[in-house]
């Protein structure tokens, strides 16, 4: 397994991302998460492509996009084309995921699905064997700072064991509620990736925050490794 954090700015100051994203990076920060709300498929408002361009001539790591909007293919390429590495859509709001997902790599970035927290793992169905990566929403999207559903750790489980069944490698990352109270079981259940807002950006020290995340979720992946398995 091998754990990458992505802070995610939803948390952060506006005013001050460039920032937010050098404290985060200096706390061992691999990716940076940007959530993308319309004010439709979730009940807020947040950034288009324009902030992630702004994001990308700052940041160091690859930005790791999370749209939350209805009719997604109308705004990927945007999205790609402002320094996207990776882009993940909700199965909910997509009506060609296949489509949409060969669209997202044939512009050369990685494409990941997200299931809400009623939707079940089936519904990743037939792509399950191209997905690049599964995020599984462990609150309901929209905002920051609500509580990790318990329920979620078996999703995970789940999810994990339905890549491995169709031989695919793609990790899984988590995201919502995730803090060094959750973060222990979502790597025991098999994420790889793992999403943090308020936890990193509502502490007083958020690129300490980010490494002490970093840390704990390590710790979990090291207690879970095989006896002589390779390292990650
Ligand atoms: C919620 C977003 C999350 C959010 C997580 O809809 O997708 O990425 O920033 O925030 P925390 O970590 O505070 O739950
Ligand atoms: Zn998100």
């Amino acid at each position: 397994m091998n754990i990458r954090l992505a802070p995610s700015i939803l948390a952060a100051d506006f005013a001050a991302l460039g920032e937010a994203v050098a404290a985060v990076e200096r706390g061992g920060a691999d990716l940076i998460h940007v959530d993308v709300m319309d004010g439709h498929f979730v009940p807020n408002l947040t950034v288009g492509p324009a902030v992630v361009r702004s994001l990308r001539r700052v940041a160091r790591v690859p930005l790791d996009v999370h749209l939350m909007i209805e009719d997604p293919d109308r705004y990927i390429e945007a999205f790609v084309q402002a320094g996207a590495a990776m882009v993940s859509v909700h199965v909910e709001a997509a009506s060609h995921l296949q489509q949409t997902l060969s669209v997202i790599r044939s512009l050369g970035a990685t494409a990941g699905v997200v299931l809400n927290p009623a939707t079940p793992v089936g519904a990743l169905g037939e792509v399950a064997a191209e997905v690049d990566y599964v995020l599984v929403m462990t609150v309901n999207p929209g905002f920051g700072g609500q509580t990790f559903l318990a329920q979620s750790e078996s999703k995970i489980r789940r999810v994990r064991a339905l890549l491995d069944e169709v031989g695919n490698q793609a990790p899984v990352e988590v995201d919502g509620g995730i803090d060094l109270e959750t973060v222990g079981r979502v790597v025991a259940a098999g994420a790889e990736i793992l999403v943090a807002g308020s936890a990193i950006f509502g502490a007083p020290d958020p690129e300490a925050a980010a490494r002490n995340l970093k840390a704990a979720a390590a710790r979990h992946r090291v207690s879970l490794r095989a006896p002589g398995a390779l390292p990650a």
